[in-house]
Parts: C-alpha cells; sequence; structure tokens
C-alpha cells in the first residue's frame, strides 16, 4: 500500500487484511458494512484475482453488494446460501466478552441475520473500539418509520427502569430528512453513555412493537483481529 493513510486508517486495513486470510476456497462468506469491512472486501477481491480464491459472498447492504461485485466477488443472497460458513464485520465497540455494539454504518440489521447464520463471525476493528463496559457509543435501533414518534417516545420511557447512565434518543439523518436503512426503516441512536446490563436492555428494546433490531451483538462474535496505527495486529 503506497497511498499515505492516518493511523486509524492503517489499523483497519491491518484488521481486515488479517482477518481476510481465514478465508479458504469454497467457503459462503458473510459482508460486512462500514469503512473497515470494505478493505476486507477487496482484499477478498484480491485474492479472487490473485490466487483464483472461490467463494460465494453474502453482503450486508447494497453498498457492499456494489463494492464486492466491483471487487470481483461472487455475490449470492442469505436465502440462496441458506448457512454460511463465516462473516467478517466491523463494529463500533466491542467488550473484553467481545459483545458489541454495531449500526454506526445503519447496516446492523442485515448484519445480524448475517452472523447469525454463521458458523463464526470475525470482527474487524481499530484498538480505539475497545471498551471496558459498552455504551459510549450512541446505541443504533432500527424503527419502523412508521409512527416513529411514538417508538421514540416509548423506547425513551422504558430506559427509566434500566441501568444506564443515558435515556435520550436522536433520529438518525441524512441531510434534511431522516435516514432511510436498506430495509426502509429509520434509526433511533440511544445516548446511553452505559450499559449496565446489555442482555437486559436487547430483549427490552426488541419487545417495544416498532423496533425492528437493536444493535446489540451478545454472543454473536467468536474472534475480534484488532488492528493498530502501526501495522500490528492481535487476536482476540
Ligand atoms: C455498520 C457497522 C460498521 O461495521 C461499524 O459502524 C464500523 O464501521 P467502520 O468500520 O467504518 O468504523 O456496524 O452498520
Amino acid at each position: 500500500m503506497t497511498v499515505e493513510m492516518s493511523p486509524i486508517e492503517r489499523a483497519k486495513y491491518a484488521s481486515a487484511r488479517r482477518a481476510a486470510e481465514f478465508v479458504e476456497s469454497g467457503m459462503k462468506v458473510g459482508l460486512g458494512t462500514g469503512s473497515t469491512a470494505a478493505w476486507m472486501v477487496k482484499r477478498l477481491g484480491e485474492r479472487v484475482r490473485e490466487e483464483g480464491l472461490k467463494i460465494q459472498g453474502v453482503p450486508t447492504s447494497s453498498g457492499t453488494a456494489a463494492l464486492a461485485r466491483e471487487a470481483g466477488i461472487e455475490v449470492t443472497t442469505l436465502d440462496e446460501a441458506r448457512w454460511l460458513d463465516l462473516t467478517i464485520d466491523g463494529a463500533d465497540e466491542f467488550d473484553s466478552n467481545l459483545n458489541l455494539i454495531k449500526g454506526g454504518g445503519g447496516a446492523h440489521l442485515q448484519e445480524k441475520v448475517v452472523a447469525t447464520a454463521s458458523d463464526q463471525m470475525i470482527v474487524i476493528a481499530d484498538a480505539a473500539k475497545a471498551v471496558e463496559t459498552l455504551g459510549a457509543f450512541p446505541l443504533p435501533v432500527e424503527i419502523l418509520a412508521f409512527g416513529g414518534q411514538t417508538t421514540k417516545a416509548l423506547i425513551e420511557e422504558t430506559l427509566v427502569g434500566m441501568d444506564v447512565l443515558g435515556r435520550d434518543s436522536v433520529l438518525r439523518m441524512q441531510g434534511d430528512a431522516p435516514f432511510v436503512t436498506d430495509e426502509g426503516n429509520h434509526i433511533l441512536d440511544l445516548n446511553l453513555r452505559r450499559i449496565g446490563n446489555a442482555r437486559q436492555l436487547s430483549l427490552v428494546l426488541n419487545q417495544i412493537p416498532g423496533v425492528v433490531e437493536n444493535g446489540l451483538f451478545l454472543d454473536i462474535c467468536d474472534t475480534v483481529v484488532i488492528g493498530y496505527g502501526d501495522g500490528k495486529t492481535e487476536i482476540r
């Protein structure tokens, strides 16, 4: 790589390349979304062209689907593939139990469906995403556009009884309009600051009728490949 990169970008690049080594010919691979996952997709494309690596990729967003096709990776749907060998995806936070917050890129719904349908999930992330307790990163919650303000009020009311430090939520915007996910939904970002009981929170949020899926990935990730600014990596 000859282009000058920031330390964060170099860390993302290093973790993505290291994780791409776990992919073997014949595998069905879930392809994550985000800037770190984009490096991984590009690296797999290189391996397809240079080594004749034969894989089927299941993208977790329309953006990743376009990127994968451009990289020369054979793209299929989850319904076609049914079950995957491996999913490699980024994260916004991970803790020492490899629980995650995802959805900063607005794709956590498809990402969770794909990762859950995989034998293994490998997360690729720069070291700054390691946290002791989840919650500093605002928790993305995908909600139906229908009745969105009511869902927002219900979520904030529900948070009163939860082990969290903050309770306000913000509708994610893109320009002047609400951000719309690939599934046609909206996203609320919950400023919780600290999540004391992620399991309870995840269950309670997903019971609210307008909630489609929250960005907590609990007991889904098997391995994290951490990248550092000097290009080194560490596997946890
Ligand atoms: C998208 C995600 C991303 O994986 C997460 O936001 C990390 O993104 P990046 O690699 O750009 O830091 O969950 O929904």
